[in-house]
This record gives structure tokens, sequence and C-alpha cells, in this order.
């Protein structure tokens, strides 16, 4: 599998103190030199971590590609249509939430999502949508033309270690072979950590893993070059 990593966290070390460090190209560098194969940028409504010139500066200066996360909006379609990343993930976003909650709901908006992911898709971006393990929603996903779905882990790793576990990673193994029967492409993310990440090879399959929280929590450690290195070697 792919190892994409997600730097949002750097971005919110930075604002902390409105200043330029850590910065969060740095931080995509050293991660693309030890093993990540994509970078993962959230551009929030708020910009509470990743700012507009962030994600400029990055799709200019990455060797690997781009992956833009972000909510189902005009400001952001038009952004992404400007910048043009290698790939977009559609996420759903609340003002409040400390980070993404749940998945997508495409099936309660399929026409919008679908509506929304073709200008996307003509202008050569990959677009995925981040949903919840869940077959309707693979089924709609697989309407909107869209080519990737990323299985949201956050439950299966929340009961990783539990007598839940086996339930939640039973519905990860489904969604992602029905979503490949369907022909989309399977992404996964959110939650995943150097332990429970080890299941992810079970997955038949699976394409990339967005992953941010726990390496850079490990970063604060190791370094962020060891943390991504050791990330990586599990992920292979
Ligand atoms: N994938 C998506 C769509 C996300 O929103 C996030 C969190 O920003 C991640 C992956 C990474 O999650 P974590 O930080 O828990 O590894």
């Amino acid at each position: 599998m792919l190892l994409g990593v997600n730097i949002d966290h750097v971005a919110t070390l930075r604002n902390a103190r409105g200043g330029f460090e850590p910065d969060p190209i740095q931080a995509a560098h050293t991660c693309e030199e030890n093993g990540a194969t994509s970078i993962t940028a959230h551009l929030r409504e708020d910009r509470r971590h990743i700012k507009d010139q962030d994600v400029r500066t990055l799709k200019k200066v990455l060797k690997v590609n781009l992956n833009l996360e972000m909510a189902v909006t005009d400001e952001m379609q038009a952004i992404a249509l400007e910048v043009l990343p290698h790939s977009v993930c559609l996420v759903p976003e609340k003002r409040q939430e400390v980070t993404t909650e749940g998945g997508l709901d495409v099936a309660a908006q399929l026409e919008r999502v679908t509506k929304f992911v073709k200008p996307l898709v003509d202008a050569g971006i990959q677009v995925s949508l981040f949903i919840d393990p869940d077959l309707d929603q693979i089924k709609a996903a697989a309407k909107t033309g869209a080519q990737f779905i990323e299985m949201h882990t956050g439950q299966y790793s929340l009961a990783f270690g539990t007598e839940q576990e086996k339930f939640e990673f039973e519905k990860l193994k489904n969604s992602a072979s029905l979503a490949q029967e369907l022909g989309l492409k399977v992404n996964a993310g959110h939650g995943l950590n150097y332990e429970n990440v080890s299941r992810m090879h079970e997955i038949d399959g699976l394409y990339e893993l967005n992953i941010g929280h726990s390496i850079i929590s490990k970063a604060v450690f190791t370094g962020l070059a060891q943390a991504v290195r050791d990330m990586a070697d599990l992920s292979k």
C-alpha cells in the first residue's frame, strides 16, 4: 500500500504562534524523502491549519502527489480547479468539529455530489469520496463519477483491541470488496496508528492509506523522518 501523510498538524502548530515555524512545506519534503507517496492537506473553510498559500506552494514544489482534502463547496471547487492538485478527497465539514467526524453522506446528496465531481474529473483531478464503510454509501459513490473512495477507518481504530474490532473490520473488508467490484479504487484513513495499521494488509487491493495524527505525534519523539519511515515500512 502507498502512504499519504497528512501534514495539517504541522500547520496547526505553526499557526499557534502565528509565525513561520514549523514550516508545513519543509515537513512535506521530509515526508516525501522518507517514503510518503503523497502529501495530504485539508484546506478547511475556517483555515484553522492549512492556508491557501500552503496549498499553492505544495502544488509547486512537491515531487510526490498532492492530495487536497476539502468540503463540497463552490469556494473549494474553484480553488481545486485553479491549483489542480493530483487528487482531491471530498469530506464533510462541520465548523465545530475537532477533526472529520464521519464520512460524506453521498447517498443522501447523490445529485449534488455527482455535479460537483464532474468538473474536477474533467480537469484531470482524481476524485476520492471519504465515506463510512457502509454498503449503501459505496453503491452511491460508484454512481458519482469519482474514481476513488477513502474508507473512514475511525470506528475500526476506536474498536481496535476490543470485542467490536471484528465487526468494524468486517465492515471495512466488505466495503472494499464491493467498491472494487463496482470499479472504484479504495483508500483508507482516519485514526490509523502504528499498531492498528497492520490489519489493513488483510484488505485486498487497498491502494493508499492516509495518516496524520499518529505520525506527527510520533515525530515529536523520534523526528519526522523516522516516524514516516516507520509507517512507510508498516504500510508496504
Ligand atoms: N483521511 C481523511 C479524509 C481525514 O479527514 C483525516 C484527518 O484529517 C485523515 C485521513 C487522517 O486521519 P488521522 O489524522 O487520524 O491519521
